[in-house]
């Protein structure tokens, strides 16, 4: 077991998971800005934090900003309203350390199930999402701003986070 992890672990070790803080913004927006062509503000990350939300940072050995997520609990669910890796950490499976940190974390709000919205068009995340085991549940329509003031239909998806009997 521990000799596969080596394989896989990143050059320079693992990155830590912290709680996201007023302090990590500029590091985040900086990321978010690069990766969305609707970014979140700096008040939307602020009244997240505000409201108690679920948010947190993956942060390299140097103090590098790898990537983060912003979960909202809900009453027997978490409802994943971002999840970003900056472009030259992708394709290293940080995403999905991040949604497991997120399962983990949802199992102490009692949640049974996670919830997000994907654009149509975001194949990677829509790709990453399938193979985390989310199946999609529904389409909202219109529901993003896309360029040249034309919207973007949400693709719903959930995963359960209740474990399948026999399943460790
Ligand atoms: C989507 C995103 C979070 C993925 O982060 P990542 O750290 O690169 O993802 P991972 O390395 O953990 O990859 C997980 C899965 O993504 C998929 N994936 C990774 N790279 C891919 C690529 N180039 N093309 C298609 N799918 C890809 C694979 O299914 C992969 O599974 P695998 O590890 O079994 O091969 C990242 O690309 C990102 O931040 N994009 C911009 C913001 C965004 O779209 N966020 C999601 C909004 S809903």
């Amino acid at each position: 077991m521990s000799a596969v992890r080596s394989e896989i672990a990143p050059r320079g070790g693992v990155p830590a998971i912290r709680v996201m803080t007023v302090g990590a913004l500029d590091a985040v927006l900086a990321i978010e800005v690069q990766a969305y062509p609707f970014p979140w503000t700096r008040g939307n990350f602020i009244d997240s934090l505000a409201a108690g939300y679920l948010a947190r940072v993956l942060v390299a050995d140097d103090g590098e900003l790898v990537g983060y997520f912003v979960a909202m609990p809900g009453f027997e669910e978490m409802h994943l309203l971002n999840v970003t890796v900056a472009s030259r950490h992708e394709g290293q499976g940080h995403a999905r350390r991040l949604l497991a940190e997120l399962y983990a974390l949802s199992a102490s709000f009692a949640a049974t199930a996670v919830w997000l919205e994907v654009r149509e068009s975001n194949a990677r995340a829509r790709a990453l999402y399938l193979r985390e085991g989310f199946t999609e549940a529904g389409r909202r329509r219109d529901y993003y701003p896309a360029p040249a003031g034309q919207r973007e239909d949400a693709i719903l998806m959930t995963r359960s986070l209740v474990r399948k009997q026999g399943r460790a």
